[in-house]
């Protein structure tokens, strides 16, 4: 790997997104930075690490995370007394599009660049008691050599000639996702309706490998709620894979 990325001053990164987020801290390494600040952060709060030894996955998968190829951080916000937590991760993936413009989100939240996966979102909700609290936390792949990926079709900002100020990238992410969660929060329409047009799942046929059993068909909507509509039956969870565009 190239190992090139790191924060430069993190005390910018807090100063300039301090209207939004009140805690941002960076660590060089630590297990996960979900189970970190789901632990011990307040809404509001902000990890940023260099590596993960233990960085998680969708689907109870393993996030390799080696210092200086990813950018790694999660954010831990209030949930609104509703039933929409998996909207989360849209907003999150959405917050991704639109700092890098270039991308498309293949349902629900993986961010690729000419169709390869670039990097993934993982939320996360704590809903006891008189807690609700979502964490939400994304690796990009930003600084990879292609033969040290590692698994196939993946890709890396880098590879795909994008190459990011890593103190800019964080303070720009962190913006978009403050705007992107608010919409969550206050339940903003304007949130699906972004999604949709950048959600490249919608119109395609698909697989979607799922607990209950795979499906086949074509991807007609993103639900109100963010699942997945295949030809009349909505899905809440699953790994999809882009199987040919609809005729
Ligand atoms: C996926 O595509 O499977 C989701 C990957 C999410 C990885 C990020 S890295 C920061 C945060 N901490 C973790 O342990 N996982 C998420």
């Amino acid at each position: 790997m190239l190992g090139v990325m790191t924060v430069k001053d993190i005390q910018r990164i807090a100063a300039d997104v301090a209207d939004s987020w009140d805690d941002v801290r960076w660590v060089e390494t630590i297990g996960s930075t979900n189970t970190e600040l789901l632990a011990t952060g307040k809404p509001g709060s902000v990890l940023i690490a260099d590596e993960q030894t233990a960085g998680r996955g969708r689907m109870g998968r393993e996030w390799v995370s080696p210092a200086g190829s990813i950018l790694a951080l999660s954010v831990l916000v209030d949930a609104p007394l509703t039933d929409n937590l998996g909207l989360a991760s849209l907003a999150a993936g959405l917050a991704l599009t639109d700092v890098v413009p270039q991308a498309e989100l293949k349902w629900p939240n993986d961010a690729l660049l000419n169709g390869k996966k670039f990097a993934g979102i993982l939320s996360e909700a704590d809903i006891t008691g008189d807690s609700r609290r979502v964490v939400v936390g994304i690796g990009i792949n930003a600084a990879w050599r292609a033969e040290d990926l590692p698994v196939d079709n993946a890709t890396s900002l880098n590879l795909e000639g994008i190459e990011i100020d890593f103190d800019e990238f964080t303070i720009d992410l962190l913006r978009a996702l403050a705007t992107r969660l608010e919409q969550w929060q206050t339940g903003d329409g304007k949130l699906l309706e972004n999604y949709r047009a950048v959600c490249s799942t919608i119109g395609k046929t698909v697989r979607l490998e799922r607990h209950g059993g795979d499906v086949e068909g074509t991807v007609e909507d993103v639900t109100d709620v963010g699942e997945i509509l295949i030809e009349g039956t909505a899905y809440s969870a699953g790994d999809v894979t882009h199987l040919r565009p609809a005729n």
